[in-house]
């Protein structure tokens, strides 16, 4: 295993300009620029220089995307809607929801900012929000959703991967509850997606939204949104535009017809160069492989569990590789400026909630975690 993880990285770091300069290590953020991704937006510019308005290929590019996405996750074409960021999905299913036969929609603390953000502006329209906490340890025991999900719970909205902390969700656990219930599951799968092997199928959920920018190496500007195929058409959203319409050049302004696949959850125009971008980021994944990035990582971060350890310094992330996603966080007394310490040393991290985030990926070396280590050893001070 070794030998193969070793292989992995000396295969795409020189891809990564970054690496010249610098520790890169934080792609719970964003993940590393590539060649492919620069050479896509390069691509970008050309075309529109050469082609002033190619419409008919940017929308080929944009159901390139959609398929390309589908495939990751294991869905459809027609399961996935194209859109610029996982709160535009998220939001256009919000809209479509009606909280009269049941009106609960329950999510835990280790939501995103914007999940909890857009299930609370759904309170205006009759929705009734409610929290399933953490424990003092930070998990979130099955009981509580237990406790939490009942008959009026419509939805139950969960995170794969937290991004505070960098626990994951036993997501089966949680639909199998809310689905013997009656209720809906969406997954928020930003923080695993292209870190995991992600599979809609398997993990059973109704609803997914994701984005590129972190694991899946492309830029800002791109997101996904998942609908299982039996759904699409109970849904009506009606935060809208013409890409969600059934037939986007009847450039009908009189009527609404939405799409009868996912796309109904597409707004206005694509994110054209944000998709070209995507696409390069998604295809390098894909070749450099999901699943031996997990196991690649997973041993990375084993090393770094065992250094911080050495340190004597508090780790929050859960200990079973089984129970976390790529994110490594450590407790801090002041975490920006520990960041910022790193960041003087060239290695490139970021804080969230008093904890320092370590996130490698598939161009990650044992060397990057020993620098990683090397520095924290020099500023122990801001460890907690
Ligand atoms: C778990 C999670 N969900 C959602 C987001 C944000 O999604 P977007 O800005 O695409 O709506 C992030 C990213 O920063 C995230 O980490």
């Amino acid at each position: 295993m070794a030998v193969e993880t070793a292989s992995l990285a000396e295969r795409c770091r020189h891809r990564f300009p970054i690496f010249k300069d610098r520790v890169y290590i934080n792609s719970c953020s964003q993940g590393a620029l590539s060649d492919a991704v620069r050479t896509a937006y390069e691509q970008y510019l050309r075309d529109w220089d050469e082609h002033g308005a190619p419409w008919e290929y940017w929308l080929e590019r944009q159901e390139a995307a959609r398929n390309s996405f589908a495939d990751l996750i294991n869905a459809a074409p027609d399961e996935i809607a194209v859109t610029a960021s996982l709160s535009a999905g998220v939001a256009s299913l919000a809209s479509g929801l009606r909280f009269a036969r049941r009106s609960k929609v329950v999510l835990t603390d280790w939501e995103f900012p914007t999940i909890g953000q857009i299930w609370h502006a759904q309170e205006a329209r009759g929705a009734r929000v409610v929290h399933v906490h953490e424990t003092q340890d930070g998990s979130i025991p099955i009981e509580h959703f237990d406790a939490a999900i009942d008959d009026d719970t419509l939805l139950v909205s969960i995170t794969h991967v937290c991004y505070r902390h960098g626990a994951m969700t036993d997501v089966r656990d949680v639909v199998e509850l809310a689905h013997e219930r009656g209720a809906y599951v969406l997954l928020d799968a930003f923080q695993s997606v292209g870190s995991l092997p992600v599979d809609v199928r398997e993990l059973d959920v109704d609803f997914l939204g994701a984005g590129v920018l972190k694991y899946l190496l492309g830029s800002a500007g791109l997101g996904f949104f998942y609908c299982r195929r039996e759904l699409v058409d109970k849904i009506r959203p009606t935060a809208t535009g013409w890409f969600a319409d059934e037939d986007i050049f009847a450039m009908d302004h009189t009527d609404y017809s939405p799409a009868p696949t996912a796309a109904r959850f597409q707004s206005g125009t694509p994110p054209v160069p944000a998709i070209y971008a995507g696409i390069a980021g998604m295809e390098l994944m894909k070749e450099l492989g999901i699943a031996e990035t997990r196991a690649h990582v997973n041993e990375l971060n084993a090393h770094l569990l065992e250094g911080v350890d050495e340190l004597k310094a508090e780790v929050v992330t859960p200990r079973a590789p089984e129970q976390r996603g790529a994110l490594v966080c450590v407790k801090a007394t002041d975490a920006p400026a520990l960041v910022a310490a790193l960041d003087r040393e060239g290695i490139v991290t970021s804080e969230r909630d008093s904890n320092l985030r370590i996130s490698a990926h598939a161009y990650n070396t044992v060397e990057d975690v020993d620098a990683v280590l090397d520095a924290l050893r020099r500023n122990r001070k801001l460890l907690a």
